[in-house]
């Protein structure tokens, strides 16, 4: 494509880099065969020649953005892997990867400023009876609570459920997911479980995708566009698993390695069993909510604007449930005045 200058407009690549030299990745030029066959008998050798590939994909990427593709990260860990290859360039800093990289994330670019710092992510439920029937009614109920003016995640949302049997994707465990916000969950939660309660369907249990809004601490991915600092601590993922299992989710994971590869992050699942009981509204409400609201607290503290209205709004309408901190940013043209005229020659 960049010999013919042939035009792409969008560019990521999807290759297993989270084992990069485990065989996730197999350098140009050589067969998968052969590449099993080098990783077994000289690993050094292989390891070499990823390097030299990943060095030349990188500079085919690079060269096609010059001429006006737009490349992100697929979150596989492929940049951290270009870097890790010698091609220190890449890294926003040129040094390190503290700064991220020269192109997005697509948590940076795509998923975080649209969906998670809005609480919008990829919650799940999953009718245990195995009935279609069951999984029916809960998309039936989920299409009646979803207004589609409230905005355009919530049309996007009531269309694909209101249409998603239609779209006979499942093909065993009966279950749907939804990209719903903290306030979409709650309400779908507790009316799964009246209607447990009422008979009307069998139990329910709830979960999500570690790659959410709060479940996952990774600097090449959930957490890239974190710009406080923090970008590069556990704590948010920590934070959520505690938080979930203090507040009695059925299920609650911690680990390490998710998408990116070990080392490179720590994230969680959970999963909640609706069995009807008044005890399981308590604990929708509480685990729900702490669920998604942490992770949009952290993207609000690392000012992400979206993220900062949705904690507002939060606080605004559970003034006795607790309050998210806001962060105030400093004005820095008026610290600026403040020390020149106040402090003007301290050093
Ligand atoms: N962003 C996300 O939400 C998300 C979700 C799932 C997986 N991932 C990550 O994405 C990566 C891919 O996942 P997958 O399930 O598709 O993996 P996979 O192993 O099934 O597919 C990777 C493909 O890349 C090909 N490949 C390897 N080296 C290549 C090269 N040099 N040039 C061209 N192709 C090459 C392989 O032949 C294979 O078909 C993994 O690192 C995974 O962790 C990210």
């Amino acid at each position: 494509m960049d010999k013919h200058d042939i035009c792409c407009e969008l560019i990521s690549d999807q290759t297993s880099c989270h084992a990069v030299y485990e065989g996730g990745y197999t350098p140009a030029g050589i067969s998968f065969e052969e590449g099993r066959k080098l990783i077994a008998t000289n690993e050094a050798l292989f390891k070499q020649k990823v390097d030299e590939s990943l060095i030349r994909h990188y500079n085919v990427i690079k060269s096609l953005c010059t001429k006006g593709s737009r490349f992100w990260d697929y979150g596989n860990s492929f940049m951290a892997s270009v870097f890790d290859a010698g091609a220190t360039e890449i890294a926003r800093n040129g040094i390190n990867t503290n700064d991220g990289f020269i192109w997005p994330s697509y948590v940076e670019d795509i998923m975080g400023p649209l969906c998670f710092d809005y609480g919008y992510g990829p919650f799940r439920w999953v009718c245990l009876s195995g009935k279609d029937e069951d999984l029916r009614k809960t998309d039936m109920a989920a299409t009646e609570l979803i207004d589609p003016n409230r905005n355009s995640m919530d049309r996007d949302n009531h269309y694909w459920i209101s249409t998603a049997e239609q779209n006979k994707l499942v093909v065993g465990t009966k279950a749907r997911i939804l990209y719903a916000d903290e306030e979409g969950r709650v309400k779908l939660a507790l009316k799964f479980n009246e209607m447990v309660r009422n008979g009307e369907i069998g139990p329910v249990m709830l979960g999500r995708d570690h790659h959410d809004v709060s479940g996952t601490d990774s600097p090449f991915r959930e957490t890239a566009n974190i710009r406080d600092g923090s970008n590069v601590m556990a704590d948010m993922a920590t934070h959520c698993f505690a938080g979930n299992v203090a507040r009695g989710m059925t299920l609650v994971v911690l680990s390490n390695g998710g998408g990116v590869g070990i080392g490179r992050s720590i994230n969680g699942g959970n999963g909640i069993v609706l069995d009807g009981s008044s005890r399981m509204d308590e604990i929708v409400k509480k685990a729900l909510s702490w669920d998604v609201m942490g992770g949009v607290a952290r993207r609000a503290w690392a000012r992400n604007s979206g993220a900062v209205d949705t904690c507002s709004a939060w606080n605004d309408k559970h003034q006795n449930a607790g309050a998210i901190t806001i962060p105030h940013p400093v004005n820095d043209e008026y610290l600026h005045e403040l020390i020149d005229s106040d402090y003007g020659g301290m050093q």
